[in-house]
Order: C-alpha cells, then structure tokens, then sequence
C-alpha cells in the first residue's frame, strides 16, 4: 500500500523478462526495464543524499540486465540484480510521478475580466518579514498569474528587495532593476512612450522569456494609464473550444521577433503557445510589436493567420481583459508565460521600476519555503 494524496493505492508488482510491470490499483499501470530502475535508482549508491544528482554510470548499465528479485518495501520498489549488484531502491512515488500515473493537480484557476480575483494588496513590509505572507503571496501569484503589493518606498532599492524576495532577480538588455519614465527615449521600445499597448508578453525576442516580471509604480500621471491583464491559459482553453487546430497551429509554428536599439540585436523564434510533457498549458508568447518576417506556403501561411488573427480577438474581447489602475507605492507582479499584460494610453508623466524574473527562481522560492498554501 502507497499513499497518494486522495487516499491508498494497493501496488501490485507483475514480473517480465526484460522488465517489471507496476500496477497503482485503478489508477494505471506502467512497464519499466530493468535498464530504467537502475538508472532511476534512489538509494545511496545511486543518488547522492544531499544534492540529488545522479551516481549511476548511466552508461555501464547492461541493457540486458537482469532482476533476481522484486518487491515493494513501505513506499519503495526494491530491486535485486542477478549479477550480485547492490540492490537498487526507487520510491513508488517516482516510478508514478515519472510515468505520469499520479501527477499533481494543477493549481493554476483560470479567468476571466468577470471572475478576476481583485488582489487584496499585500504590504511590502509584511512581505518581508514573515515567510508565510511570502508563501501566500507566493501562491496567489501561482493560482491566478499575478498579485499585488503596496506600501514600496520610492525607491530603487525596494523594487530590489522586492524581487529579491520573489526569487531574484533575471538580467536583460535594460539591465537588472530598470527605471521606466514615459517619454524618455530612454530605449526604443514601445513601453516608454505613452500610448496604449495592445495585451502583450515580453521577451519573445528571448530563447527564454522572461518567467516573471515586477512593476513597481512611483507615479502614475494624471489620467489614464490603467494596467491591463488577460489570462493567457484561460484564452488558450477558449481557443481550443473555438478551433482545436488553430492550437495546434499555434502551438507548432514557430513565430520570429526582434528587439533592436544601438549595439543590440536579440532574435528569436518560438511557438505562441507551449505545452509541457503532460500536455498541460505551459507558455504564451505574443507580441505582435515584435514579431519579423515569417514565410510559409500559402495554406499554411493562411491557417497561421486564421489562427493568430483568433488569438488575437480572444485577447482584445473586454470580457477577458481585467482592469486595475495601479497607485504609487503599489507593486503588479504577474506571469509572464501565463498573462498577456497591457495599458491604457495616458497623460502626464508617468513612471514605475521594475525587473524580471525567471519562472525556476520564483517555484524555488515556492518550494524551499515549504509549499505554503495560499491563503
Ligand atoms: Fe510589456
């Protein structure tokens, strides 16, 4: 008997010639060669204990291996080697989580303009201080795509602490902590003039974009300016219930972008939407400001346009566009492989600092701080 989180699974272990056959009571069943236990070993010859990392000569393993015995020991597979091996032990959990039988539930709740969560602020201070106020801010931010924090000094170094705080922070071609005042040539780039901008992610000139990105608001102008998000997963689900071949255009064509200013030319190409091994959303990317040439033959062209062109209008429909006006002192943190982000054109001066972060910093802040549950 495993446990799993919604209760026991009775394990029933099926012997081969070439490998073992694993039953999770109703949950599915799943071969493994011997060759893969051992390479998957947990045990102390095959893992080192503190770092996880690999002590299996992956490549001296025969692949005609043979098992003398099998079992399941509490909550691990024990293996016994014909040839007099150490044994090798690999927890039932691995073996289920690897092979796709148990997988954890995803946290993420998709919305809409209608059902966006308005975030109740959290204080920076706070945050700061307590590792379980971290830990539901860090949770809201994973569940919903974003969250909010204010009472940030005005200055650069509580946008750092900040960002710190969340994980790190990712350096770019506008270097690591930046300072954004409407107007200001300071870069090119659209997101210093004072226009509107069109729901979009950064970083498609990026091989990776960037995972997450901070905006911390120091002046807001005298009117317009209102920050604008679209759930991009929740866009993707809508997409699919339109035309399921317009996501796998979507999720197959590979669509180039630019970013250029003097000494700088960062070129990239990736699909608009990703998928992981499990199938499950994984990554948006869409910036029609940044996006370069891309030929294909005309059909195929024609189905990418069809299919970007309704991407698009999902994005732009009000009822998936949620709205906030951010005030001074106030942070909007938000997922940029999830959300779409965009503003109101405004007037005055308007000024906010920020930086980004890459996805793996901010779920290792999540993870060492012991999966704090979202509040
Ligand atoms: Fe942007």
């Amino acid at each position: 008997m495993v446990a799993r989180h919604d209760g026991p699974v009775e394990i029933t272990l099926s012997e081969g010639p070439g490998g073992l056959t694993v039953k999770f009571g109703t949950e599915g069943e799943r071969e493994f060669t011997w060759r893969w236990i051992k390479d998957h070993g947990e045990d102390p010859q095959s893992v080192d204990r503190e770092t996880g990392q690999r002590l299996v000569d992956t490549f001296a393993i025969h692949p005609n291996l043979q098992a003398s015995d099998a079992r399941v020991e509490g909550a691990n597979l024990v293996v016994e080697w014909a040839d007099g091996a150490p044994a090798t032990s690999v927890a039932i959990d691995t073996l289920a989580q690897a092979s796709g039988v148990f997988t954890a539930p995803d946290e993420r709740q998709l919305w809409t303009a209608v059902t966006a969560p308005d975030p109740v602020p959290v204080a920076f201070a706070e945050l700061a201080r307590s590792d379980e106020t971290l830990g539901q801010a860090l949770g809201h931010l994973l569940r919903d795509g974003f969250t909010v924090v204010d009472g940030l000094p005005n200055d650069l170094d509580s946008t750092r602490a900040l960002i710190d705080r969340l994980g790190g922070v990712r350096n770019s071609v506008f270097g690591d902590i930046w300072s954004v005042v409407s107007g200001s040539g300071q870069h090119a780039d659209s997101a210093y003039a004072s226009i509107g901008l069109e729901p979009h992610t950064d970083g498609t000139y990026s091989y990776e974009g960037p995972g997450f990105q901070v905006l911390h608001f120091t002046q807001t102008g005298d009117s317009g300016g209102e920050s604008e998000l679209v759930d991009g997963m929740a866009v993707c689900q809508q997409l699919r219930e339109l035309n399921p071949a317009y996501v796998k255009t979507l999720a197959t064509v590979e669509v180039p972008a630019r970013y250029v200013e003097p000494g700088v030319e960062l070129v990239a190409r990736r699909p608009a939407l990703r998928f992981n091994h499990l199938g499950r959303f994984s990554q948006i990317s869409f910036n029609n400001y940044d996006r370069t040439p891309l030929w294909l033959p005309p059909a195929e062209m024609d189905a990418f346009y069809e299919a970007y062109l309704a991407l698009h209008e999902l994005v732009m429909q009000p009822s998936n566009r949620f709205v906030r006006r951010l005030d001074e002192g106030e942070a909007l943190i938000f997922d940029n492989w999830r959300l779409l982000h965009g503003r109101t054109a405004f007037t005055g001066e308007r000024r906010f600092q920020g930086g980004y972060l890459n996805q793996e910093d901010v779920q290792s802040r999540r993870l060492t701080l012991g999966r704090a549950k979202a509040g």
